[in-house]
């Protein structure tokens, strides 16, 4: 089920340019797992009056179990297919902003749809960031491995080149989350009404 925006103010035109400008197409985050894209999803949806959707809460929906449950019961491979079916069901549905988990973007016929119906942007965040924010959850079924900070470091390096072709990376640090989402909207606004940001600069050393 879409969770739909209550906007508390009125939109700026740099946002409400943005979301004319996306028309039919959807916000899609990718990223690792503890990068944010759930958080800055919900939080850009509103920004944008868009509905939020979040392919794992749907994929459980669908499945009428976890995830942990669904790795345990069919496996990684019955998972996945699973969840490309899902994100091609959630873009069709779209406009909507969509967190994606941290592996859909692996999957070539994902991507490709992805970059048919949506624009992407890559939520960038460092190792430590990463796994400090994994350590405060236990429902990551990939990530239940005897060294998880070495598991972390080879899926990123498997994953990162992928990520890479997201249409825009905004890096994804410990600030306010309305900064990362400001972050989000003026790269969306360059890419779609002008100007030709694919990266937002890396601003993780200022305040
Ligand atoms: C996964 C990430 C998870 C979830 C599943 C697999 C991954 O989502 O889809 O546990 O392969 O990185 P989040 O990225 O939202 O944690």
């Amino acid at each position: 089920m879409p969770e739909t925006a209550t906007p508390a103010s009125a939109s700026t035109p740099q946002e409400a340019e943005t979301t004319t400008a996306l028309g039919k197409r959807s916000i899609v985050l990718v990223g690792m797992m503890g990068a944010g894209k759930s958080t800055i999803g919900r939080r850009l949806s509103v920004r944008l009056r868009l509905p939020f959707l979040d392919a794992d809460t749907e994929i459980e929906a669908a499945a009428g179990m976890s995830i942990p449950d669904i790795f345990e019961a069919h496996g990684e491979p019955k998972f996945r297919d699973g969840e490309a079916r899902v994100i091609a069901r959630l873009l069709d549905s779209g406009p909507a902003v969509i967190a994606t988990g941290g592996g859909a973007f692996m999957r070539e016929e994902t991507r490709s749809r992805i970059g048919i119906k949506a624009v992407s942007i890559w939520l960038k965040a460092d190792a430590d960031i990463i796994m400090r924010r994994v350590k405060r959850r236990a429902d990551r079924p990939l990530l239940q491995t005897a060294d998880p900070a070495a598991t972390v470091g080879r899926l990123m390096s498997e994953r990162e080149p992928l990520y890479q072709r997201a249409d825009l990376t905004i890096w994804s640090r410990d600030v306010p989350h309305e900064k990362i989402v400001d972050e989000c909207i003026e790269g969306l606004h360059a890419l779609l009404c002008g100007g030709a940001a694919k990266e937002i600069p890396d601003r993780r050393g200022a305040t």
